[in-house]
């Protein structure tokens, strides 16, 4: 892992590029090399599966076969690497994640960007097919850029892109998304966009989430980089390249000219919202593709697990999300996690701080985050963690027909194939009840345990 050859660049302020992080990773011996020839079709997203379940670390792809250019992914699999690049230990990243949103600070113009390569097409991109039914190969780490056609607030998303030919793509934007409202906006004329490939952690960070309306999500890039992000424009003249991406594809979302796309994996482990069949998406149009010097693409696979990197990441700005609504209605939310990419939150409540109306707090949740359908409560002792710790707190401190709680007919985000984008929600207060002298509670455990280790008792494995 010591010889990962990953370009450096020295021209620009390279703080903000990923190749200065993937050096970073590199010094903490969590980048490794694959040096044998991958097929971008599948073979590619089953070895960052494997890695990311194994908890392993970013992987640089040297050889795709087909291709000349080389890959990195699982950049973000996993949280010590999420709690690198924000600069904070792990047990610090959601606080170190919200002190840096709060901080935001603003884009700053790079006049004088560094000279950019051409591409001859989106075929010379190393873009992998990741599931068994997906359409083809999808570009699925794309920040696309926007700016808004009267106010010109630049919009950061995540969008699934699928190459239809040399210089086209469809692209998938979801109705609630902040790009559809954009492109709404622009009514009859083409929305320029620029989408970003190769990227510092922290534009992924932002762009995987929405952020309320008054909320400019560059200046929060800039929050949690320490630094104004640098942008530069591209060749219509809008501030909307980031100076250090890898690789830029400028062109325009027509909404007006859709394309059967899809169907694709995504996140909740299905191939879109309940259906095999492709629907119409708007073409992007480019117009102008450039890179690096010696550029590296970046991929990104999306599943409900801890598999695939998107859940590292879009979890990360939720729970944030979560954390901090359930915090200013009471103090006692003392930590909380999005399980399974979203649709289940665990919060946890510290007890002895009075008590804790925990239907408010579901109530709020639901009525705030429309991708989640299920809350559970616990107590400080549940780790909240740990699924199967949930699980037991779930079995064994709820009484369905006192601490189930159902909320009626909310929104719901439409890529659940179970609702049709509003549902029935459900909260499961598993805290022990208030009140109860807390013996019949009290968890069992075994003095010593946590300090045991089998090998001393049985000898090392290799000696068996
Ligand atoms: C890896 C990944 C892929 C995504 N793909 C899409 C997509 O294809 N279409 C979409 O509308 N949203 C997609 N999203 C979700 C959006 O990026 C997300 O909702 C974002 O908040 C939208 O930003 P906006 O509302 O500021 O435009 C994806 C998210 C991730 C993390």
């Amino acid at each position: 892992m010591s010889d990962v050859m990953v370009p450096t660049g020295t021209s620009l302020q390279e703080s903000q590029s990923l190749r200065a992080f993937l050096g970073k990773l590199a010094q903490q011996r969590d980048l490794a090399t694959v040096r044998k020839e991958v097929d971008p079709r599948h073979e590619v997203a089953a070895v960052l599966k494997k890695g990311a379940e194994e908890e392993g670390p970013a992987l640089f792809f040297e050889r795709i076969k087909g291709r000349t250019m080389p890959l990195v992914g699982n950049v973000l699999a996993a949280r010590r690497r999420l709690a690198t690049a924000l600069g904070a230990s792990e047990a610090d990243l959601l606080e170190s994640y919200r002190q840096g949103i709060e901080k935001s600070l603003a884009p700053v113009r790079v006049e004088r960007a560094m000279a950019r390569q051409e591409l001859a097409d989106l075929f010379s991109l190393p873009v992998i097919t990741a599931h068994e039914r997906d359409a083809g190969p999808y570009i699925t780490a794309g920040v696309v850029l926007a700016s808004h056609p009267r106010s010109g607030k630049v919009n950061l998303s995540l969008h699934r892109i699928c190459p239809i030919n040399a210089r086209e793509a469809a692209i998938y934007v979801g109705a609630t998304s902040d790009l559809a409202e954009y492109c709404r906006e622009a009514g009859d004329t083409p929305l320029p966009v620029a989408v970003a490939i190769g990227l510092h952690p922290a534009f992924y960070m932002i762009a995987s989430t929405k952020f309320p309306a008054e909320m400019d999500e560059l200046s929060l890039v800039g929050g949690l980089l320490g630094e104004g992000a640098r942008l530069a424009s591209d060749h219509r003249g809008l501030w909307i390249v980031p100076e250090s991406a890898e690789i830029v594809l400028e062109g325009e979302i027509d909404f007006r000219r859709t394309v059967p796309e899809g169907p694709f994996g995504e996140y909740p482990g299905y191939y879109g919202g309940g259906t095999l069949q492709p629907r119409q998406s708007p073409v992007i149009r480019f117009t102008r593709l450039s890179c690096r010097p010696d550029p590296l693409y970046q991929t990104v696979i999306t599943g409900p697990t801890t598999g695939y990197e998107s859940t590292y990441f879009s979890c990360l700005s939720k729970e944030a999300m979560l954390y901090t609504l359930l915090r200013r209605i009471n103090p006692a939310v003392r930590r909380v996690n999005v399980l399974l990419s979203r649709y289940i939150a665990v919060v946890q409540i510290q007890s002895g701080l009075g008590l804790v109306d925990g239907v408010r707090l579901m109530r709020e949740a639901f009525s705030n985050l429309e991708y989640l359908k299920y809350v559970i409560l616990v107590d400080e002792d549940v780790n909240l963690n740990d699924p199967m710790d949930v699980l037991w707190a779930l079995s064994t401190r709820v009484d369905p027909g006192k601490n189930l709680h159902l909320f009626p007919q909310i929104k719901m985000e439409p890529l659940d194939p179970s609702t049709d984008g509003v549902c029935d929600k459900v909260g499961f207060d598993a805290r022990r009840p208030a009140g109860v002298s807390g013996e019949g509670f009290l968890r069992t455990r075994i003095p010593g345990y946590e300090t045991t280790r089998l090998q001393d008792y049985i000898g090392e494995k290799k000696e068996r």
